[in-house]
């Protein structure tokens, strides 16, 4: 075995039944491994764990962890494209970028063993999801350089399932295999479910009426509201899977259909911390901090205490217990809108929103600068069954509940049905031009 090669993985299909102690023997025993193969092949990680002081040999608990510099975006940034490669290229069998907002985007590889691994969790993912062998699974991720196509198109395989590989995009034709082809589950965003569940309505079909069992939703943060609010709608189970490219993918964590209660971390391949965004100290778990991961088992693309920039908290696990959760991520530090010195994230006016009935979920955000003051306007589509005069009353409600639970004074406008932007992926719903 050379010196690039992760220790041997268990089976798959059983950390239902791993017990604490035996899963932080095989954390300690990979982290080890990560953290030696991250020095030794990777400069930039050579660098910074010299510049802490701190040597593969000084992690000797799980606790030393912290002892470890943090990696950032930047970090991949400055080493693009392929400066974290912790293997030789030849042993780089798929690559995957994230587009970026601004500048590079962000590569990562995988060695065969890292695919294969990524397959087993996301098959674990949709296992806990309710997806069985022999089921057929409609895939609208996008296929490409984004990971949510090809990493959950390799885990319905890996599971047995039959892949439906759609991707995302050319929503009438969606709604026409999903008539046709008759699937059990369906892997997409949760805005664009919300597309594909207006066009199937539009087709003259009732969307509780298909084949449709369960969605396994990720990709963008979404609260418990639209959870509700989806499985009313497509007469599913809605279930959350979250991930990062940086990290691996989706399947990073999961949740169960039995309890969903936020996904539970796949705790034997990546070790999860939450810190205080400001300082990096650490923050106790079941207190809301920064998401920060190391993976365990990764080949190609080690990560140390990556920072996800993502807001939550860890909890006890339920439906695996040894294995922590995260409370569903509502928010990303990135995310977070300064009004007049309120903070607050899209996802809290999801909530406001959806707790109204006769308004419906599509809405956008505009902030714009008028004189000195930063304003927002809450635009959202009127209900094509019901009276502009019934909306705007609605969004008058909502208006005055913003400003009660949030504490900030917003304009929210009416817009006819179909003139906001469809979902047809990670949705864009802040639209900023101050
Ligand atoms: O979005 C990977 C993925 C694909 C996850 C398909 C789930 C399903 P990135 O494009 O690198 O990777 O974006 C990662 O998306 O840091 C979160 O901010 C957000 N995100 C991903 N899943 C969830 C989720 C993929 N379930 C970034 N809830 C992450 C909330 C999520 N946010």
């Amino acid at each position: 075995m050379s010196k690039t090669t992760a220790p041997t993985r268990p089976a798959h299909d059983a950390p239902e039944t791993l017990t604490r102690p035996e899963l932080e023997a095989l954390q300690l025993e990979r982290l080890q491994w990560t953290v030696r193969h991250a020095y030794e092949n990777v400069p930039l990680y050579r660098r910074t764990f010299d510049e802490a002081g701190v040597a593969p040999a000084d992690i000797r608990s799980l606790a030393d962890v912290v002892r470890l510099p943090f990696t950032t975006k930047a970090d991949l940034r400055e080493t693009y494209p392929f400066g974290m490669f912790a293997v030789p290229q030849a042993e780089v069998r798929r690559i995957h970028a994230s587009s970026g907002t601004t500048g590079r985007p962000t590569v990562v590889g995988y060695t065969a063993g890292d695919l294969d691994r990524w397959a087993d969790l996301v098959a674990r993912s949709l296992r806990a999801a309710g997806v069985r062998a022999g089921m057929r699974v409609h895939n609208a991720y996008g296929y490409g350089l984004f990971t949510g196509g090809l990493g959950a198109h390799a885990g319905i395989e890996r599971l047995g399932a039959t892949v439906i590989p759609m991707s995302g995009g050319q929503t009438a034709r969606q709604v026409q295999l999903i008539r046709d082809f008759e699937p059990d589950a369906i892997m997409c965003t949760p805005s664009y479910l919300l597309t594909i569940a207006d066009a199937i309505e539009e087709a003259g079909i009732d969307p509780r009426s298909t084949s449709l069992k369960v969605g396994i939703l990720g990709a963008e943060p979404w609260t418990n509201r639209l959870r509700a609010e989806i499985e009313r709608r497509l007469g599913i189970d809605a279930v959350d899977i979250y991930g990062l490219s940086e990290v691996m993918g989706p399947g990073v964590a999961s949740e169960s259909a039995l309890t969903k209660d936020g996904p539970h971390v796949w705790e034997d391949h990546f070790l999860p911390e939450t810190i205080h965004g400001d300082t990096g100290a650490p923050v106790a778990d079941g207190e809301v901090g920064e998401l920060v991961f190391t993976s365990l088992t990764k080949e190609a693309f080690p990560v140390i205490r990556y920072r996800t920039r993502d807001l939550t908290r860890l909890l006890p696990g339920t439906a695996y217990p040894a294995m922590r959760r995260i409370e569903k991520i509502t928010g990303r530090n990135d995310d977070m809108i300064i009004l007049r010195g309120v903070n607050l994230f899209p996802t809290q006016i999801e909530e406001l929103v959806l707790g109204i009935e006769t308004l419906t979920p599509h809405f956008i955000l505009e902030l714009r600068r008028e004189g000195r003051l930063d304003c927002m306007a809450v635009r959202i589509e009127r209900h094509p069954d019901l009276e502009r005069s019934v909306c705007e009353a609605a969004a008058e409600v909502l208006q005055q509940r913003i400003k009660t639970h949030i504490g900030t004074s917003v304009d929210v406008i009416v817009a006819e049905p179909g003139e906001l932007p469809r979902s047809e992926g990670k949705y864009k719903r802040v639209y900023d031009y101050r």
